[in-house]
Order: structure tokens, then C-alpha cells, then sequence
């Protein structure tokens, strides 16, 4: 590949409603940094940069390819500004046109704010959700919230704020919304965006088949789907990204289709695009998927990129390792299918070429004789990354196991089955002696790490408390409270000393 200099398009995109064509700013640029510095819209608020703490929340429109508008929140400090091209901005300055928007007005009236600085996330938050109609009950205000973080005024009046604008219909403009859309996809274009400042690039192929050509001719490219783990290489880690593909803009990448009890997700498919299908395979999916991160960083992150970027701690891995989950590879023609157990080698190192893509994951509903359980153990119950995460699926003919797929996330460098505890299981029926026999052989199947999440001991006792919790809901139908279990009694299964 030649050096030369290609000629750049300029990141074209709708901000606040008028046109914006930026052409010289670094690809690496934060939407964050563009709005404050750039176009002094210093209402959307820097405080961790990393995409925790919603302060840069803004709203997100793009042509849905049905004549509509879809709109998510995104955290503007880990949005690079050339993945807005073709897309619309909106921010908190353009809320209040003409007086208090029912958000802010609502803020205002339930005392939801003192020192304000959290105030402009929360209005975005509260208001893309009374767009999206996800204010539907307490619950939803607080699922919608989970990821912004308010330091003085307290979640209860935040909440009711939600509440009170959940009674008013959202505003409708189906016109205006079609408007939008013709605009952004004439903005858009055919064929692949091509941007460049000074030496760095960036790439945004539109179909699958540019992506793997241009994957395979830059093979040194980094990919950014959401940008939520690439985001914070930039923003904390400082490093210099000169090569970029963006697949955001992909849309063969977004579709979930099913067929023979096999679902297929594409690799672009977000969190929340994936929430319902996973939660219809099984209600413990839904309910991880809720505690995955805030909704913002749902709205953005993918399932490929939860999977290609091999954390040992990411949450769907091992989710899916235990559902038999195969993955769809591609680079350039050539496309091949992997357990996704076996995709992961070692810590940071994959079963992936270079110039090879993640295309798609392929999940098997459960069938009628097969029991599944996921749990997240994280410090924060909302929005916090996990210390361990199991996730179990078994099989029985008759009254037996007749296969044991028990993956485990935060156990060891890499999302992992463990192998004897499988082993203890299978040929046996699912009882406590079954249950401690394969909780006794967790030892032998992980030797986890301590970390600031979590210490090693810690890892393990919860590692066995899951299987145990699991056996319990199987046996009794109801959901013990961990503490039941003492440490005692987990001691004295296991043969430690207390
Ligand atoms: P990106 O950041 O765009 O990319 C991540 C990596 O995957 C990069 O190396 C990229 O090159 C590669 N990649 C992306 N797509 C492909 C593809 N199709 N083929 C090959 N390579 C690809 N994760 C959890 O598991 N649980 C959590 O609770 C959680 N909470 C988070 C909270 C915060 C505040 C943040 C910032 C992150 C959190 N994450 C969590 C991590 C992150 O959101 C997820 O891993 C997310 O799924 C990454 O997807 P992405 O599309 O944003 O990936
Ligand atoms: Fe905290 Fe963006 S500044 S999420
Ligand atoms: Fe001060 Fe929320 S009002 S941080």
C-alpha cells in the first residue's frame, strides 16, 4: 500500500440542527473535546473521560434505513468525532430553545440538582428516554440512569424528574424526523468515508465486503465498532492510533437473524440491540445485560467488540462459551466458523489473523433438556465492571447429566470452562454431592488472580458460591441470599481451613 497521500473527505455531520464539515482536526479528536473546544458548548461536561459518570452525555441520531430517525446516548468523551460523519449531534444547549425543555422544567420543579455539574447528563439521559419510551416505571428511570453519576443532590429526586416527564408524551415530529434522515443519508453517502489529517487516517466502510477488502489491504488497521474500550486507549492510555477502520457504519453488521433455533448476532450488533434476543434465550442474559456498563455505553458498545477484545473479564464471553457459541471469522473471502471457547488463547492473545474480522456470533437456544444460569458478581451492582462471572449450562437425559459447560469470567487470563468441575458433573444427577464434588474441583480449574477488583480467595469462594446458588435454584426454585451460605460451611465442604 502506497503512502501517498489519498485524498480526504471531510467529517460531515448535523450539530444541533445546522451542518458542521470539519476537515483538519486529528481522527483520534473526542466528540467531547470538539464540542467544548472547538464549538464552545461547554454545557456537556468532562468529569471522568472514561465513560463512566454520564456528565458528556449527548443524543446520537442516524437514518434507522426505514425513513426514520434511531437515536441513542452516547458518552461524547469516548466518541472520536469523524464516527459522527452522517449523523446527527444533539446537546443540552439545544434542549432549552425557547424556554425549559420538560426535562430541565422537571429537574427544576423535583429539586434534582445542586451544584449542576451532573445536571446537563441526567436532562440528555432522562430525555433520550422519553423519546425512546424508556421511561416506563421506577425501575426503567433507574436502569436509564445507572450510568451517570450525580455526587450531591441524591438518585431520589433525579428519579422522580424521570418520573414526572414519563406522564407527558414525547414529542413527535414524523416529518421532521424524515427530513433528517434524507439529510444525514445523503450526507453519508455510498462507499467508504475516508478521512485523513496530517499522517492518521480514518476509515468508514459502509458494507462488509469494503470492510474486508480494506481489512485485508491494512491489515496494521485498528477496527472501532462503539469505541468504548478504544475510546480510553486515547483518552487515559494517550496512545497514538494512526490507522482507524471504523465498522460502525456497516449495517450487514447489525441485523440479528435466527433460524433452526441458531441465532445469528452481527458483530456491530450493540448491547441493547441484543438485550431483547439474549433475555428470550434466557432471563439471567437479560438481567447481566442490564447490569452491563450504563446505558450509554450499551447504546454503543457491540457484541464483537465485548468478544475481540479478549478481557478476561468481559461479560458476554463466557456467557456465550457456555451456550456452545461459534463465531463467524472473515478475512478478506475467505470465512471461517470457531467455538468461540476456543478463540481465546491466552491472555491477550486470540485465534484471530491479522486483516481478520469478527463477522458474526452464532447462539443456540436451549433446548428442552438443558438448565442455564448466569450470575455477575461486580463491586458496584450497577454499572461496574465484574470480579467474576459464571455462567452454566447442563444437560440431562433423564435425571443425569449428560453434559456440563461451566464458563467463568475473572477466573483466569482468559474467559474459561472449567474442566474438572465439568467433569465431576457429567454422569451423575444434580445433587449435593454431585454439587460439592465439582465445587471441590473449581480449585483445581482456576488459579485466579488478585486484583483491585477482587482477591483470589475472594474469585473462588464466589466462584463456588454460583454453582452452589445455581444447584439451589434448580432444587428448590427459589434464589437464596448468599449469605445464607456461610463461609463456614463452604470451609468445611471444600476441606480449607477457616
Ligand atoms: P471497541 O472499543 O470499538 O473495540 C474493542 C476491541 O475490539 C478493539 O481491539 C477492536 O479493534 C476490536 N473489535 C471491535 N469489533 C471487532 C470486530 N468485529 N472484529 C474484530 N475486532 C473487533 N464490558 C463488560 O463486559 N461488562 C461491563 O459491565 C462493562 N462495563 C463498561 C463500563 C464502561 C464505563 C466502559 C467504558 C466499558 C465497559 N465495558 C464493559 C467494556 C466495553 O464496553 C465492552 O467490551 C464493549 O462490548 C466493547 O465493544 P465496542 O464496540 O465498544 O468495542
Ligand atoms: Fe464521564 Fe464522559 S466524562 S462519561
Ligand atoms: Fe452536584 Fe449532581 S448536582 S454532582
Amino acid at each position: 500500500m502506497s503512502d501517498a497521500p489519498t485524498p480526504s473527505d471531510p467529517i460531515r455531520f448535523v450539530l444541533n440542527g445546522e451542518e458542521r464539515s470539519v476537515g483538519d482536526l486529528p481522527p483520534t479528536t473526542t466528540l467531547l473535546e470538539y464540542l467544548r473546544r472547538n464549538e464552545r458548548l461547554t454545557g456537556t461536561k468532562e468529569g471522568c473521560a472514561e465513560g463512566d459518570c454520564g456528565a458528556c452525555t449527548v443524543i446520537v441520531a442516524e437514518a434507522d434505513g426505514k425513513g426514520g430517525l434511531r437515536r441513542r446516548s452516547v458518552n461524547a468523551c469516548i466518541q472520536f468525532l469523524p464516527a459522527m460523519h452522517g449523523r446527527a449531534v444533539e446537546t443540552v444547549e439545544h434542549l432549552g430553545q425557547g424556554g425549559l425543555n420538560p426535562v430541565q422544567a422537571a429537574m427544576v420543579e423535583q429539586h434534582a440538582s445542586q451544584c449542576g455539574f451532573c445536571t446537563p447528563g441526567f436532562v440528555m439521559q432522562i430525555h433520550a428516554g422519553w423519546l425512546n419510551g424508556a421511561l416506563a416505571d421506577r425501575q426503567a428511570v433507574k436502569d436509564l440512569i445507572a450510568g451517570n453519576l450525580c455526587r450531591c443532590t441524591g438518585y431520589g429526586p433525579i428519579v422522580e424528574a424521570g418520573l414526572s416527564v414519563a406522564q407527558l408524551p414525547p414529542p413527535t415530529d414524523a416529518a421532521g424526523d424524515a427530513a433528517l434522515a434524507r439529510r444525514l443519508t445523503a450526507i453519508e453517502g455510498n462507499g467508504v468515508f475516508s478521512y485523513r489529517a496530517g499522517r492518521d487516517r480514518w476509515f468508514a466502510p459502509r458494507h462488509v465486503d469494503e470492510l474486508a477488502d480494506l481489512y485485508a489491504a491494512h491489515p496494521d488497521a485498528l477496527l472501532v465498532a462503539g469505541a468504548t474500550d478504544v475510546g480510553l486507549w486515547v483518552t487515559k492510555q494517550h496512545r497514538s492510533l494512526p490507522l482507524i477502520i471504523d465498522i460502525s457504519h456497516v449495517r450487514d453488521l447489525q441485523v440479528i437473524e435466527e433460524a433452526a433455533g441458531r441465532i445469528y448476532f452481527g458483530a456491530g450488533v450493540t448491547h441493547r440491540a441484543a438485550t431483547a434476543t439474549l433475555a428470550s434465550v434466557h432471563p439471567d442474559l437479560g438481567e447481566m445485560l442490564r447490569r452491563f456498563a450504563g446505558a450509554q455505553i450499551r447504546n454503543a458498545g457491540t457484541i464483537g467488540g465485548n468478544i475481540a477484545n479478549g478481557s478476561p473479564i468481559g461479560d458476554l464471553a463466557p456467557c456465550l462459551i457456555a451456550l456452545d457459541a461459534h463465531l463467524y471469522l472473515r478475512r478478506g473471502e475467505e470465512m471461517r466458523r470457531l467455538p468461540l471457547a476456543d478463540f481465546f488463547l491466552d491472555y491477550g492473545r486470540q485465534d484471530r489473523a491479522p486483516g481478520e474480522f469478527v463477522v458474526a456470533v452464532e447462539v443456540l437456544r436451549l433446548a428442552g433438556n438443558q438448565r442455564f444460569f448466569a450470575h455477575k458478581i461486580s463491586k458496584r451492582f450497577d454499572s461496574d465492571i465484574s470480579a467474576v462471572m459464571a455462567a452454566f449450562r447442563l444437560s440431562f437425559e433423564g435425571t443425569t447429566i449428560s453434559e456440563a459447560r461451566l464458563a467463568f469470567g475473572g477466573m483466569a487470563g482468559i474467559p474459561k470452562r472449567a474442566a474438572r468441575a465439568e467433569a465431576a458433573l457429567v454422569g451423575r444427577p444434580f445433587d449435593p454431592p454431585a454439587v460439592e464434588a465439582a465445587v471441590a474441583a473449581l480449585a483445581e480449574d482456576f488459579t485466579p488472580l488478585t486484583d483491585m477488583r477482587a482477591s483470589a480467595e475472594y474469585r473462588l469462594k464466589t466462584a463456588r458460591y454460583l454453582l452452589r446458588r445455581f444447584a439451589l435454584q434448580e432444587a428448590g426454585g427459589f434464589t437464596p441470599r448468599l449469605a445464607d451460605v456461610t463461609a463456614e460451611a463452604d470451609d468445611a465442604a471444600t476441606g480449607e481451613a477457616a
